[in-house]
């Protein structure tokens, strides 16, 4: 499916259309704001082969939500699922010559250019074609979802007839008729529904406006999709509904050599953010305001948003174009994928894709909320303003699991309600909990936002804390065991005492404790009112701190390695040898049960807590640990290489770091998982930035303290990253002749490097090491 795109460093682009790569080429190329995702489908459509296409719109957190049907039922399985739903298609612009219509499989195409540009933000086409009559035409467009308008999207499309005059008809359509895709066996893709999950509630169609409002049949959403044009030359226009779609027409004679332009602005508005009957008014206004502003305005803001973005986060490595391609592909992407209203998360495939039906897991506190942590850190707090939005739901949920205190956060879900319908690789991992609470001492410790942790964040520690003590008990030896749960590995399941989750638990209640402490020391009435808001009794904070103690961390001494949990050491290793390259991914070849029974995994989960719990664990410790894991695991998962990179640089196997990251890399651009089609995947676009910042370049942050330990590849000449901490800016950069650290804006900012204590401040804002 994948063909090879030219290597520039700002964008993506190719020169020619290839139906066979139309599938892969939508995820590639589509635009996002973290709210609207539009798949880079033509604004003509596509009507090639069955299975190369999916023209989907989506929103972030707009869901449809269906029972889940279990032939065979049990107590507490998950009983709703939500999915995201393709939304109707609002960028719909067909272009007539005369009675033939554009289309990039008809007739010929002399010339074809199309390219993302990630510091415009714009998805930009250039098209010479010929219609079979022998009639030419040249077609521009320019396509951008608003970073600085939550609901917006613009297109401006211009076509020039060649050679001869012609009457040019654009139709634009706002199309109602839209479907999920439907699953096959791949668990990874989505279960949606298969009819029109959306029915209409009315319409309005005039000169400047057509609008569908329309309505979700369980979740009971309304949302208005709506849509304007403006044209720069002396037109007709006529209007049509065909069912759900709406078509505004414009017909222009044209003289050949001569550009028409058209603009078409488009809005989504749902009640999940504002009132049903508001949200038509809304719209109007929207749309109004961008007629007001005009294309060029709107593309000047993205271009703003942007620069401001990259000169935070740009990450650059010099000696491998494709690599700093695929590091900034990802890095855009992260950014048009990721919620940023406290109500929305960011999915396992952003707004571009139905795979994982538009859920959110764990990817996002342990692979991506690092990134944004310090690169944009008020996008982290929105993440994590996200997860207290969801409490209510977390304590719903611990009571259906038998847990009369405490909150459990979901699995996979979209609003908060738990939607794994497969409890072993679901509900069964537990860790999120841990996960969640590892991302609010992350973000403690990178801004001391206190203001956080009283509104939100204590409320949150404790109330998924207590699930540990729900769930955990003393074994005869005094051991605080965790039984029944599935830590990360998703090819070992309901097991006991996973060191993972042992190991994350156990620093969830340390830290659930010592906040509770400190916010009780230095301010007692905000103490009270959080102590009264979870009714924290008396001696809870002591049994945190007791079961902490106690934790029973496996430890294997013959082979000097911290075992998975208590039975994976004594089972059959997989028979990696017989097992040919076209079983992979397991999942899709073998029965769980016989996954299960075996030493293989999916993904990093012991090497996984070499990096989050780092300084608990020695060098050799963590050599062993990494030598022992490499060999069970298949990397299925894409969270796994990233987190092998990271620790392979540790112990200094340089040539590993660079494979696995090399892996991780490209892994959407190259189509390596064989399944972007169905959306890029954030956590290991993420677990890119990871590589760099933690893996060579060592950063680790130990009781607050933020620590370097520098490597070059040896294929690099150098590379540079920026950090923000407590309102710096940081940047680290990475060259033959030694570490060059730099403090770009703000106070003054202590870290070690290799050991050694540095201090940048604005009158030494620059610090050297060979
Ligand atoms: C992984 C999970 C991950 C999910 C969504 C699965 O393949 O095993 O760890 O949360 O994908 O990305």
């Amino acid at each position: 499916m994948q063909h090879t795109y030219p290597l520039d460093a700002w964008c993506i682009r190719e020169t020619s259309f290839d139906a066979a790569s139309n599938f892969l080429d939508e995820t590639l190329f589509a635009l996002g704001n973290g709210y609207i995702g539009l798949r880079g489908t033509p604004e003509e459509g596509y009507a090639g082969p069955a299975g190369t296409s999916l023209d989907g719109s989506y929103l972030n957190g707009f869901y449809e939500s269906e029972p889940i049907q279990y032939p065979e039922n049990a107590f507490g399985l998950a009983r709703n699922n939500q999915f995201m739903l393709n939304v109707p298609n609002a960028k719909g612009i067909a272009l007539w010559l005369g009675d033939e219509r554009f289309d990039l499989l008809q007739g010929r195409v002399e010339s074809y250019a199309r390219r993302l540009d990630f510091r415009t933000g714009l998805l930009e086409r250039d098209v010479v074609w010929q219609a079979p009559s022998g009639r030419r035409v040249q077609l521009r467009s320019r396509r951008l979802v608003s970073f600085a308008s939550k609901h917006l999207f613009a297109i401006e499309f211009t076509a020039t007839p060649l050679g001869s005059d012609a009457v040019l008809r654009f139709d634009c359509t706002v199309d109602g008729e839209v479907r999920n895709q439907q699953a096959g066996d791949d668990p990874r893709v989505g279960s949606a529904t298969t009819g029109p999950a959306l029915k209409l509630e009315g319409t309005e169609l005039a000169p400047h406006f057509a609008a569908l409002q329309q309505r979700t049949h369980n979740s009971g959403f309304t949302l208005v999709s709506a849509a304007t044009q403006v044209l720069d030359a002396a037109h007709t226009q006529e209007l049509g509904q065909d069912g759900y779609r709406l078509v505004q027409s414009y017909t222009v004679p044209v003289q050949a050599g001569q550009p028409v332009r058209l603009v078409k602005y488009g809005c989504y508005y749902s009640s999940r953010d504002y009132a049903a009957d508001e949200l038509l008014t809304r719209a109007r206004a929207e749309l109004e305001a961008a007629r007001g502003l005009g294309f060029d305005q709107l593309a000047a803001q993205q271009e703003t948003y942007l620069a401001d973005f990259w000169a935070q986060a740009d990450v650059e490595v010099a000696g491998d174009d494709a690599l700093q391609q695929g590091i900034r592909f990802n890095q855009f992407h992260l950014l048009q994928s990721v919620g940023r209203d406290g109500k929305t998360n960011i999915s396992a495939k952003g707004v571009t894709g139905e795979g994982y039906e538009g859920h959110y897991f764990w990817d996002t506190e342990i692979y991506i909320f690092p990134f944004f942590l310090y690169n944009k850190p008020e996008i982290a707090r929105k993440l994590l303003e996200y997860r207290y939005a969801g409490l209510p739901a977390a304590r719903e949920r611990a009571r259906q699991m038998a847990h009369a205190k405490g909150a459990l956060y979901p699995w996979r879900t979209i609003a908060g309600e738990e939607c794994s319908a497969y409890f072993p690789a679901g509900t069964a991992q537990y860790h999120i909990n841990a996960d969640v609470a590892y991302s609010i001492k992350q973000y403690m410790d990178a801004t001391g936002d206190d203001a956080y942790l009283l509104q939100y964040g204590a409320e949150i520690l404790l109330e998924t804390a207590r699930i540990w003590l729900g769930i955990g008990s003393y074994n005869r030896a005094g051991a605080f065991v965790i039984n029944e749960v599935t830590g990360p590995d998703e090819y070992t399941a309901l097991v006991n005492n996973n060191y993972y989750t042992n190991a994350m638990a156990k620093l969830h209640m340390q830290f659930a404790a010592s906040v509770a402490e400190r916010i009780a020391r230095e301010q007692p009435l905000e103490w009270a009112r959080i102590s009264a808001a979870v009714a924290l009794a008396d001696g809870e904070l002591e049994e945190f701190r007791r079961a902490a103690a106690a934790m029973l961390l496996p430890y294997d001494a013959t082979l000097g390695i911290h075992p998975q949990d208590d039975s994976f050491l004594d089972k059959k290793v997989w028979d990696f040898a017989g097992t040919p390259d076209d079983k992979y991914p397991l999942l899709l070849n073998y029965h769980p049960m016989v996954i299960y029974r075996h030493q293989v995994c999916k993904q990093a989960d012991v090497v996984l807590a070499l990096l989050l719990l780092s300084e608990q664990f020695t060098l050799e410790d963590k050599k062993r640990d990494f030598d022992y894991y490499e060999a069970v695991t298949t990397h299925d998962s894409s969270l796994s290489s990233c987190i092998f990179s990271i620790i392979a640089s540790e112990v200094g196997y340089q040539d590993k770091a660079y494979d696995y990251f090399m892996e991780t890399a490209r892994l959407d651009l190259d189509d390596t998982h064989g399944n972007t089609h169905y959306g890029v995947h954030t956590a290991a676009m993420a677990g890119t930035w990871l590589g760099v910042a933690y893996g060579f370049g060592g950063m680790r942050v130990v009781n607050g303290e933020v620590r370097f330990a520098p490597t070059l590849p040896k294929q690099w000449q150098h590379y540079q990253f920026r950090i923000h901490l407590h309102g710096s800016l940081l940047q680290v950069r990475v060259s033959a002749a030694g570490t060059q650290y730099t403090l770009l804006r703000g106070e003054a900012l202590a870290f070690q490097h290799r050991g050694t204590p540095v201090t940048v401040s604005p009158a030494a804002p620059v610090k050297e090491f060979a």
